[in-house]
């Protein structure tokens, strides 16, 4: 008898070990603040978001500052160049969602990165003027303020300008990172620049140039950048280097105010962000995929875990690729993919014996759910909540590290390259892997497909969470695991962002681990029930910022490890 409890004992504890991976010796609590809270990838953004709160505005006009803040002291993806996504949960609990993703140009065509005989030129999409969308930051910032900002704009820019004027202190990854992309930099503009020269950690960069931009914009307004001195300037530059947006692609872009994503998860409410993103479309189709199952059980990244997780996430980003694109210009069954139903049937083939190859995967059928349509009805990220109980969750992007490299030495800012992330091919890969097809094609001012994720959450009704990250295809997965930390596992915030990641795309049909944080068990058992395994994902792109709120109606900050990324707040 006793053996047997020793036997009992022994497995109880062998099965422990295997859903406990290696943990790092890292702080298990974030910032906890009273009032208010911004995190963000840099100390200085952070900063001036929480001063703009402290004096009286709300997360709205932080937005602004924030973000244009992380276009100065984080031009590796702030940006004004690029474009974004912003959800929010208003104090009185309206919700809402800005889409200023960047457009093609007019003059853009769907095999316009092809040559003749249809290859496609992946550095025609990612270096150059031919790679940059029209942005469309300055066009969101403005109807965000507009909509439900109350500080004045000059007020907001004000301590923005200033940071570009005095400048910033550079971090050991900034220089690292102006190491290794200067001569990029420089080749792509054909001439050296503030981000071609040689830092080290602890120099400081001024941008004279940003300043002045910047400057213009808080006295003429959005026109300013769309219609002004600053958009003339962009074209020209945009013109000698092999660019083809004009003045009228300028002058037609607008930002959207779209309805976000909203579905449950157990007694969750998750507000996430709705095509051109397939952040929150993915998301809910993995979480409504995954609910059924006893996570908590199977413990925190263990074989169960992993697997049902990876097998929702097959099947979701296969339906990615051939369902979503932009909402202007197709149908996307969005109700039904999302419903409880059809991640029911997806997940039908699903075993905990075997992988599910990707090659057996397509897209869903959704023949039959028709009725179901029409029944009710979604890179740098901050995450904001005020004294007031707004909140809101912001991801923007240049897409690569500085975009296209391209940098108007006279605007001070780089361009982005968002037109990688159409599929310019049907089933050729983008820099994250990711294939699509006729619903995500190029054409003339369509929004790309994005994976930006920004979403809040809702717990009994009241606000719970502010979570999203950079990370290209990788986004939706991170944010996934960092949201199942805190609810699942009782993680605190941090400890929720700092706790290892793994991600699968459907294709390539690899499952990607951080180095060094699985067990060696875990790995092998996975690789034996026919996983593609890869140790190599470095997820130093996706920096998850987030804001827990308390029991106690605290707030608690979680900023990436794997980042310089920093809660402020009071
Ligand atoms: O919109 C997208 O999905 C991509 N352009 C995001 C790029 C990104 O997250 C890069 N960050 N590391």
């Amino acid at each position: 008898m006793k053996w047997k409890l020793l036997l009992l004992l022994f497995l109880t504890l062998a099965c422990k070990n295997e859903s406990s991976p290696p943990v790092k010796d890292l702080p298990v609590k974030g910032l906890i603040t009273e009032n208010a809270m911004v995190v963000s990838a840099r100390k200085e953004a952070s900063k001036i978001g929480s001063d703009i709160l402290r004096n009286g505005g709300n997360a709205f006009d932080a937005m602004v500052a924030t973000g244009m803040a992380l276009a100065v002291a984080y031009p590796y993806a702030g940006n004004l160049g690029g474009g974004g996504f912003l959800v929010y949960r208003t104090q009185y609990g309206e919700l809402g969602a800005f889409d200023y993703r960047e457009k093609a140009p007019m003059s853009a065509s769907r095999d316009m990165y092809l040559d003749e005989e249809g290859n496609f030129i992946q550095d025609k999409s990612q270096i150059g003027g031919l790679a940059v969308g029209v942005p469309g930051t300055i066009a969101g910032i403005f109807a965000i303020h507009q909509k439900l900002g109350s500080l004045p704009m000059e007020e907001l820019l004000k301590p923005v300008i200033e940071l570009a004027r005095n400048g910033f202190v550079i971090t050991e990854m900034q220089a690292e990172r102006f190491e290794k992309y200067g001569p990029i930099i420089e080749e792509a503009n054909g001439e050296s620049s503030i981000f071609t020269q040689k830092y080290k950690a602890g120099d400081t960069l001024k941008n004279e140039a940003l300043a002045n931009t910047l400057t213009r914009i808080a006295e003429n307004g959005r026109s300013e950048f769309y219609d002004g001195e600053t958009a003339q300037k962009l074209i020209e530059f945009l013109n000698t280097h092999g660019g083809i947006i004009t003045s009228d692609d300028l002058k037609a872009y607008e930002s959207e105010l779209r309805e976000p994503i909203v579905f449950t998860y157990k007694e969750l409410k998750i507000i996430s962000m709705s095509p051109p993103s397939s952040g929150g479309i993915c998301l809910a189709q993995i979480m409504k995929s995954i609910e059924p199952y006893s996570l908590r059980d199977y413990g925190h990244n263990s074989v169960k875990y992993i697997q049902v997780i990876v097998e929702a996430e097959r099947r979701a980003y296969a339906d990615r690729s051939y369902f979503l694109g932009d909402p202007d210009f197709i149908d996307i069954p969005v109700d039904t993919l999302i419903s409880e139903i059809y991640s029911k049937r997806r997940m039908e083939d699903f075993t905990f014996d075997r992988a599910t190859p990707s090659t057996q995967i397509s897209y869903g059928s959704i023949s039959g759910f028709e009725e179901y349509q029409n029944e009710s009805t979604e890179t740098t990220h901050f995450s904001i909540v005020d004294q007031f109980g707004n909140a809101i969750s912001v991801t923007t992007t240049l897409n690569a590290a500085f975009g296209s490299k391209l940098y108007s030495r006279e605007l001070g800012f780089f361009l982005n390259n968002e037109m990688d992330d159409f599929s310019a091919k049907p089933g050729e890969p983008n820099m994250y892997g990711l294939i699509g097809g006729k619903n995500n094609a190029i054409a003339p001012q369509r929004r790309m497909l994005s994976a930006m994720t920004p979403t809040l959450i809702e717990k009994d009704g009241e606000l719970w969470m502010s979570v999203g990250t950079p990370g290209g295809s990788k986004i939706i997965t991170s944010v996934l695991q960092t949201i199942l930390n805190v609810y699942e596992f009782d993680m605190t915030m941090q400890e929720a962002v700092n706790a290892p990641r793994f991600h699968h795309q459907w294709l390539p049909d690899v499952v990607q681990f951080e180095p060094d944080d699985f067990s060696r068990k875990i790995l092998r058992k996975l690789k034996g029930k026919g996983y593609t395994i890869d140790e190599g994902i470095t997820l130093g792109e996706s920096k998850v910022d987030a804001i827990l709120i308390l029991p106690n109606g605290k707030l608690e900050g979680g900023a990436d490890r794997r980042g310089d990324d920093t809660a402020a707040g009071f």
